[in-house]
């Protein structure tokens, strides 16, 4: 069976009108959730078309030697790195960031060190958004952004600019960070949280019927992924009325493809799926722009960083260089279409190898709702978990703790992580299974 794609899940919506009037809240569609584009068991994937670039066990003359065949250093000493992000970036990247550090395409400079305003960067920042409209066929009437403070100092921003003071903003709040945004929010503007999985330990998203807009919302802001927590949303909330949709796309940016006509507002950090930290992408609806709160910041107005192109000020120059080979190597390997079928594909290999560990290895996210991105998983007790992340670190598999705030493993799996890692760690999974079962 071929794998869905997110973007057929739209028709799973019952098409009911939503009509917004000041005096009722309304009720936010959801999707269904089986509507996810995770996999069940009983789904096969087409063969993966991802090349394994870590996957050559190779020695090392690194000071660390090996242990045992499987190994996964290359040779140059590198590990396959599970980080939440900054994360690892694809290796074709990094090996033509090197080739043109020292003397970017003959022009005698770094990247690093040029003028942001001579043509040389202003060709990197313009090859950048070209090709980052392309991948999500961004609309024209969509200004798209560089900015700096990362997707924390959008969460003061999106308010800022969207709201006046005392206007009332919505906030779904499916983990930390949507959490986070909402406690941020309500610095400037009258949010409230209409829907919290705080309860059910951040495992689970709302269902149709579940959250009602308050009339005269302005905005609905939800966390398309949740790093810490591992649920994503499959589909958006449609049905808002004249409330703007507003998502907090950091950790799954450009994992797949999305409607951007559906959103007002989409931001998201670089530093896991697209390029380093330091930069911070905005995709805002032209018509936005320009009414910012009094009180806003020069550098946090969008219409000001829209009309100077993101270039008001110095901006994070390698950080969007960086991010401009990324999009450019997305593209040469099919754009988002082909990204979310080597993603599924990569997550499909690791709740498959935990749902079929008879327990001994449990995702605490319900299924329809897993992230593709991030996987916490746990184990019976704090010990095994300990001496799993030993042993993983040990063969080349790193930054696999879960976040201090929720404990246990997390496998962040974003674009770049090549399916050989994935393939690296449930064979570890297996193995210490069989070492450890009672
Ligand atoms: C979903 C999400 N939103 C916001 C943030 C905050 O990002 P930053 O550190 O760039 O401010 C993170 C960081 O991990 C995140 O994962």
């Amino acid at each position: 069976m071929a794998v869905r794609s997110c973007q057929l899940q739209t028709a799973l919506f019952q098409p009911r009108d939503f009509v917004q009037t000041s005096h009722r809240a309304s009720a936010v569609r959801f999707p269904s959730l089986t509507g996810s584009s995770y996999p069940s068991q009983s789904q096969s994937v087409s063969p993966c078309c991802c090349r394994a670039v870590l996957s050559t066990p190779i020695l090392k003359d690194n000071g660390k030697q090996p242990q045992n065949q499987n190994e996964t250093f290359d040779d140059e000493g590198r590990v396959f790195n599970f980080a939440a992000g900054p994360a690892t970036l694809p290796a074709s990247v990094l090996k033509q960031a090197q080739a043109e550090l020292y003397n970017w395409r003959g022009s005698g400079m770094s990247v690093m060190e040029m003028s942001h305003r001579g043509k040389e960067f202003l060709s990197v920042i313009q090859n950048a958004e070209a090709s980052l409209r392309s991948l999500l066929n961004i609309p024209d009437d969509y200004a798209v952004l560089f900015l700096q403070g990362g997707a924390t100092t959008q969460f003061s921003s999106v308010p800022l600019n969207l709201c006046k003071a005392g206007d009332a903003a919505d906030y779904i709040v499916t983990g930390s960070w949507s959490d986070k945004a909402f406690k941020e929010g309500q610095k400037y503007c009258n949010a409230k949280v209409i829907w919290s999985g705080k309860s059910a330990k951040y495992t689970s998203l709302p269902q149709a019927g579940e959250s009602s807009l308050t009339p005269g919302a302005r905005f609905l802001h939800i966390c398309a992924n949740e790093t810490i927590h591992g649920v994503e949303f499959k589909d958006y909330p449609t049905h808002l009325g004249d409330t703007l949709l507003v998502a907090d796309m950091s950790s799954n940016f450009c994992s797949k493809p999305v409607d951007v006509s559906k959103f007002a507002l989409i931001y998201a950090g670089a530093q896991k799926n697209v390029g380093p930290s330091g930069v911070t992408i905005v995709i805002v609806r032209k018509d936005l722009l320009g009414n910012a709160q009094p009180i806003t910041p020069v550098m946090l107005d969008y219409k000001i960083q829209a009309d100077n192109n993101s270039l008001y000020n110095t901006p994070p120059c390698y950080s969007i260089y960086i991010c401009d080979l990324v999009f450019s190597d997305l593209l040469e390997k099919g754009g988002l279409e082909a990204a979310e079928r080597r993603n599924i594909e990569k997550a499909k290999l690791l709740y498959d190898a935990i749902d079929s560990s008879n327990g001994f290895f449990k995702c605490p996210v319900k299924g329809e709702v897993r992230s593709l991105m991030n996987v916490p998983f746990t184990m019976e007790t704090a010990e095994l978990e300990a001496s799993f992340l030993k042993e993983a670190a040990e063969q080349g598999m790193v930054q696999l703790k879960g976040h201090r705030s929720v404990g246990g493993i997390r496998a962040s799996i974003y674009n770049a992580m090549p399916r050989a890692g994935i393939e690296k760690l449930v064979a570890l999974m297996k193995s210490f299974q069989a070492r450890h079962s009672s």
